[in-house]
């Protein structure tokens, strides 16, 4: 399997990511894990998740996902999430993506949150400003060593008429 029979794509391998992932490879969906030393933290952590799982670098996941979860932390003295939108703003734009935010950026950041006050979501959405992607959020608010406990799990992703549910079980 490659990313690219991978409709599912992890842009951050950290706690969050890796727990989300692996409830979706349970589920038996094929998920592409991507980190930012090029790939191969992901593909180690890949490994590890079994066959239905695949590792690149964070330009393998973009290009070769049409949904991306975007696991990046909290930020210091940058959001790595605006980070990631710029260096990956050609490739994400115009082609209707969909990308899962479930970040927390302004909880115990460094950075001020921006004004007018404005959810993470919200904020990275304005801040790609390319009207074909869709986002969502799933997943913001419970803990990473919950998630891998769930017996089923419903992620919603999507917009409009793009709205879809993953019953996970
Ligand atoms: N942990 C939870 O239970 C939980 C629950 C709900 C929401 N959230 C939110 O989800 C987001 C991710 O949380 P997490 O616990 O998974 O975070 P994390 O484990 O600390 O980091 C996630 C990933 O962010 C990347 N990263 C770390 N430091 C970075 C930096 N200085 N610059 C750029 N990228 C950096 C790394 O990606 P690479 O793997 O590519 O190196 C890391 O694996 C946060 O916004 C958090 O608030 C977390």
């Amino acid at each position: 399997m490659s990313c690219d029979s991978a409709p599912v794509g992890f842009v951050g391998c950290g706690r969050l990511g890796l727990a989300i992932a692996y409830v979706l490879v349970r589920a038996g969906i094929p998920v592409c894990l991507g980190s930012r030393d090029g790939g191969a933290k992901a593909t180690a952590c890949a490994q590890k998740l079994g066959s239905l799982a695949r590792g690149g670098s964070y330009s393998t996941v973009v290009q070769s996902c049409h949904v991306l979860f975007v696991c990046l932390a909290n930020p210091g003295q940058s959001d790595p999430v605006c980070a990631f939108l710029d260096a990956h703003r050609e490739a994400l734009s115009g082609k209707g993506k969909i990308i899962i935010d479930p970040t927390n950026p302004y909880s115990y950041a460094q950075l001020p949150p921006p004004q007018p006050h404005q959810s993470a979501l919200t904020y990275h959405a304005a801040y790609l400003g390319d009207p074909s992607t869709h986002w969502a959020t799933a997943y913001k608010s419970i803990m990473w060593t919950s998630i891998e406990q769930y017996r089923s799990a419903c992620v919603m992703h999507g917009t409009g008429t793009h709205a879809r549910w993953y019953h996970v079980a």
